[in-house]
């Protein structure tokens, strides 16, 4: 093993009293230092295996390393040592993101985008490595993917973030991102015998400039007969009701055309409209489930947040089971949440009309579901959801009815910022609204519809805060069931 791995390994081992102190209660968080994208989310020797853009040795982004975990139940995870540090000269710079997959013969291989800095000026090249599991050995022959394969055209500087899969015939392709010198991304395909020897087959699928600039992080998967590509754009412009400005991201439902070598998408759409969810990935589980997971974060913001006094910063979100309904994305908590739900508080048919603090219904560790609708013969102008209340500092969730639209706020949180308080979203014009709300320490993912949009925002308030109450301009009718959760 080379010395930079090495390094970060007896680091962790020497600090291994410290890293369960003031965590979230089930989002996944580094084991210490810096964390960014989820890498190789994948499910090898009977657990899944999530990976993680790392730098142990601060809370801020720096030379990036792949963090390690596994998890049986992708709620209950097991800190694993380091996988992949930054230590050879195709990646000296970092270990930047990539995926997974088992190989015919037992190994699991990761194939990530190597590093390396000239004169300030960046080159990425795509790399793999192979193992058992927990260690991992870099191959003799890498780069995999080098400068004699990376088209014309294209920006070398920005060339990354591999996504790799094995075809029906056995053969491997991959898709990373690259961008042009206007600066709009694309996604590169490329193909394989062996995941090992490479050729370029093309451009897949390219920005025409309308959502956002640069793209990162490809993801590709078939979903209940469509083909499904995410992408995590860069530098968002707002469009309407649609996207909101910022690192974002989105997918593209539609049909991969191998013979084309061309994704022709139907429609574009997002997949989380909170403010901090990022370069997610997808994993088959064995029962055929497709389960996606983000950086539950945005380039945008993490430098505003008081690191507080935790040794740790970044967070991926909860774990979601994907579907297709009506042609458009749904999301839903993984199952396994439900056995840790414990005590249940339910309100059936409240009519709140005005303020409206109920007894016995507190909770900072929280699965709580919610319909909304107008009380008959009245009209509802909004309705708020208040939660992780203090004395001085909340979140609120605002429906306001009129215009169908849900706004997320942490404005009155512990941030000394004003930036990336807010996140919109437009909702169906249905009279009846419904939430699903997963209230952790330090974030909230909030389902609309049964995971027709899903919001996801972190903020930062104390622990003990864990009033909930409502307000509501005009009349709502209310059915709440909220169960608090015991991991
Ligand atoms: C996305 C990203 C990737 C890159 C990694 C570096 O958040 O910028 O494109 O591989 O982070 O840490």
């Amino acid at each position: 093993m080379k010395t930079s791995l090495k390094r970060a390994r007896k680091y962790e081992a020497e600090n291994n009293n410290s890293y369960l102190k003031d965590r979230p209660a089930f989002h996944f968080t580094p084991y210490i230092g810096w964390m960014n994208d989820p890498n190789g989310f994948s499910f090898y020797k009977g657990q899944f295996h999530l990976f993680y853009q790392y730098y142990p040795y601060g809370l801020g982004w720096n030379s990036m390393h792949w963090g390690h975990a596994v998890s049986k139940d992708l709620l209950h995870w097991e800190y694993l040592p380091a996988a992949l540090a930054p230590e050879n000269k195709y990646d000296s710079f970092g270990v930047f993101s990539g995926s997974s997959i088992e190989l015919p013969d037992g190994q699991q291989l990761l194939m990530y985008t190597g590093v390396t800095k000239n004169n300030d000026k960046d080159t990425q090249l795509q790399c793999v490595a192979t193992g058992d599991g927990i260690n991992y050995k870099k191959f003799a022959g890498n780069p995999v993917i080098g400068k004699n394969l990376f088209p014309e055209g294209f920006n070398s500087q920005h060339f990354r973030d591999p996504k790799i899969w094995r075809a029906a015939d056995g053969s491997y392709y991959c898709i990373s991102v690259s961008c042009k010198n206007d600066g709009n991304g694309a996604i590169l395909l490329f193909h394989s015998p062996d995941a090992f020897s490479w050729s370029y087959e093309g451009v897949l699928l390219e920005n025409k400039g309308n959502i956002g600039k640069m793209w990162e992080c490809p993801d590709y998967f078939e979903l209940d007969g469509k083909d499904i590509i995410l992408i995590s754009p860069q530098n968002m412009l707002p469009q309407q009701d649609k996207y909101m400005a910022g690192s974002r991201t989105a997918y593209f439902c539609g049909k991969f055309d191998l013979e084309q070598k061309k994704f022709i998408p139907d429609f574009d759409a997002p997949v989380d409209s909170g403010i901090d969810f990022y370069a997610s990935q997808t994993v088959k589980a064995p029962d055929g489930r497709t389960i996606l997971i983000g950086w539950m974060q945005n380039w945008d913001t993490c430098n505003l947040t008081d690191r507080g006094n935790r040794n740790w910063f970044g967070q991926m979100s909860t774990p979601r089971e994907l579907s297709l309904k009506d042609g458009k994305l749904i999301q839903k908590p993984v199952k396994e949440i439900e056995s840790y739900r414990t005590a249940s508080t339910t309100l059936n048919d409240v009519t709140v009309d005005g303020d409206f603090l109920p007894e016995n219904l507190t909770g900072r560790i929280i699965d709580m579901e919610l319909t909304i609708r107008p009380k008959e013969n009245k009209s509802l102008n909004s309705f708020t959801i208040n939660l992780a209340q203090s004395e001085e500092y909340k979140i609120t969730l605002e429906y306001k009815a009129d215009s169908h639209t849900l706004v997320f706020d942490r404005s009155k949180t512990e941030m000394r910022n004003a930036l990336c308080s807010q996140s919109i979203c437009r909702v169906s014009d249905s009279q009846e609204l419904k939430l699903r709300i997963l209230l952790d320490t330090y974030s909230a993912e909030v389902f609309v519809n049964d995971g027709q949009q899903v919001m996801t925002n972190t903020f930062y308030i104390e622990p003990s805060a864990k009033t909930i109450s409502f307000n509501s301009v005009g009349s709502a009718v209310v059915n709440i069931t909220k169960y608090d959760l015991h991991f």
